[in-house]
């Protein structure tokens, strides 16, 4: 018995904005932020287009692609840090109405950058306990409603987007996920923090704030750099693959800094690891799962292919999957 990713459908808003327009904006350079980040553009959720819009169409697309019915389907799980709405309804009961996917469970699931590969573990253990044999697992992403569009420092980085994978239970072996490593360091909570969320700790509260995204990129940085170090590390103690066992190893896509400081300390060729933050910029529960539609796109990823998924973010959360494509 395996459970697989039979599918992907992606979702990425038409409305782009470059690093030059973004200079028009706030006090910055396409210069600045490619040599700092990586990023050279972001896409932009439209006005009026929810979470739950971007998710349900990435979902519709995977479905479709997987020749599943939504109503083959067991659960929805959405990994989401940007939900339609502030704690309830979740954003999978609004996509569960959206797609017809009627009865089945739904919920999500909040893990910051980390969320796909939360929701992955979560949905694929459901799957292996045999409650269900299809289920829907979406990151989905505005972030463009909670950046502070006049702070250079975090607006810079961010972008709107939703990819969404159909994950069956088959009963052959051999192909599916094969190991998953899930982490968290509370202690680091403060150090990315989207503030609305705080404003109501009092019962006399203050008229509601717009929601902004505070971030120590500093220690954020030395976080997601060793995140990334200690999870390849892990799965290879953990498992019996070798890095050269690797077809693809997929990061958060968060910066290409990052990513190429942690190659580094592993001794990894930088091309081992896919990155599309250039034209997507970070879609936090999102870029995992955008990062495998444009691999598949492309088509670089071959049935039999082992790949890595490595996340971090808020939590601070950390996680790892591998899984034979
Ligand atoms: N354009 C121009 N200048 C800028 C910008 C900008 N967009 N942003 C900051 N600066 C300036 C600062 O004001 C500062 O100027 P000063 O020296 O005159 O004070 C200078 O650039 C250096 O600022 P630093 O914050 O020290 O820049 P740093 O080299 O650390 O890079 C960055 C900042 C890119 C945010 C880095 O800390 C980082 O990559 N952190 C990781 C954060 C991250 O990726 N978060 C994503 C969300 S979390 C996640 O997905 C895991």
């Amino acid at each position: 018995m395996s459970v697989l990713i039979r599918s992907l459908g992606v979702h990425i808003p038409e409305r782009r904005i470059s690093n030059e327009e973004l200079g028009k904006m706030v006090d910055t350079t396409d210069e600045w932020i490619r040599s700092h980040t990586g990023i050279g553009a972001r896409h932009i959720a439209a006005d009026g287009q929810l979470t739950s819009d971007l998710a349900t169409d990435a979902a519709k697309k995977a479905l479709l692609a997987a020749e599943v019915s939504a109503k083959d389907l067991d659960f929805i799980v959405v990994a989401t840090a940007t939900p339609d709405f502030l704690g309830f309804p979740s954003t999978a009961c609004i996509v569960q109405d959206k797609i017809g996917a009627h009865g089945c469970g739904a919920f999500d699931i909040v893990a910051g950058c980390t969320g796909f590969i939360y929701a992955l573990e979560i949905a694929s253990g459901m799957l292996e306990a045999r409650r269900g044999k299809h289920a829907l697992v979406i990151g989905a992403e505005t972030l463009s409603r909670v950046t502070d569009w006049t702070d250079r420092s975090t607006c810079v980085l961010f972008g709107d987007g939703a990819g969404a994978v159909v994950l069956s239970r088959i009963e052959e072996g051999g192909r599916g996920i094969c190991k998953t490593i899930l982490g968290a360091d509370g202690g680091g909570a403060k150090d990315l923090v989207l503030v609305q969320a705080e404003r109501s700790k009092s019962f006399d509260r203050s008229p509601a704030e717009v929601p902004r995204i505070a971030m120590n990129g500093k220690a954020v940085y030395n976080f997601a750099v060793k995140s990334i170090t200690v999870l390849v590390e892990r799965i290879m103690h953990t498992t019996m693959y070798k890095l050269e066992d690797f077809a693809w190893i997929v990061p958060h896509q968060a910066n290409a800094r990052i990513v190429q400081a942690a190659a580094k300390r592993l001794g990894i060729p930088e091309e081992r690891f896919f990155m599309n933050m250039a034209e997507y910029a970070n879609t936090s529960a999102a870029s995992i799962p955008l990062a495998l539609g444009e691999m598949q796109d492309k088509g670089m990823l071959k049935r039999g292919d082992l790949i890595m998924l490595l996340g971090f973010g808020a939590g601070l959360t950390y996680g790892a999957t591998v899984l034979r494509w």
